[in-house]
């Protein structure tokens, strides 16, 4: 395979973002976090498994006391989003009267995240944010605001620090697109 090419199942993905790139966008959002939420103590909730990586990178670039837990959930079969959302593992910490931050990899349809509010307000939070490392606009249809996006891109797939093909990628440090 060639520099910049990665091969997963029957497809081939080119490098798209940096892990340099991917570098500077979580210490920009940190940073944006930091002075919007002074003086609270945030809980940032990672949706699994596709944002494992991005919460934590971005919670080790927080300069300030937070709390760290996750919930599961999965939407999508192969390339295409299923339009139904599962719970896989539900969220193992109470969040009633807290600033909350929810954390994803990836908004395209927008469809997961418009379903994990609704599932995270009945627990009454204080307030609820959303983040997204990649946003795809021109799929998008929900009905809520996103408070931080790293980067908006067109509607390709791709791979690479968390996000998955089928299952492979997640591990890759850069991000790769199909084409
Ligand atoms: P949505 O419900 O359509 O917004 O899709 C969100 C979820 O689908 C994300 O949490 C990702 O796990 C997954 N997803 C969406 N687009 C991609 C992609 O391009 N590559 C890998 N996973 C994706
Ligand atoms: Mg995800």
């Amino acid at each position: 395979m060639s520099a910049g090419k990665v091969a997963l199942h029957d497809k081939i993905f080119s490098i798209y973002i940096s892990a340099d790139e991917i570098s500077a966008i979580v210490k920009r959002i940190a940073g944006e976090m930091e002075s919007e939420l002074v003086g609270e103590q945030p809980v940032f909730i990672g949706v699994l498994n596709g944002a494992v990586f991005f919460v934590t990178d971005l919670l080790r670039e927080l300069q300030m006391n937070c709390e760290m837990g996750f919930i599961g959930v999965s939407s999508y079969e192969g390339m295409v989003s299923s339009g139904e959302v599962k719970l896989n593992a539900p969220l193992q910490m109470d969040i009633k009267d807290k600033v909350v931050v929810l954390v994803e990899d990836i908004i395209d349809s927008g469809r997961t995240v418009q379903w994990l509010i609704k599932e995270l307000e009945e627990k009454q939070p204080k307030s609820l944010k959303v983040a997204t490392l990649l946003y795809k606009p021109d799929a998008f249809k929900g009905d809520y605001k996103i408070d931080y996006i790293g980067r908006e891109i067109p509607n390709d797939f791709v791979v690479g620090y968390g996000m998955d093909y089928d299952g492979l990628g997640r591990n890759l440090k850069d991000i790769y697109t199909i084409i």
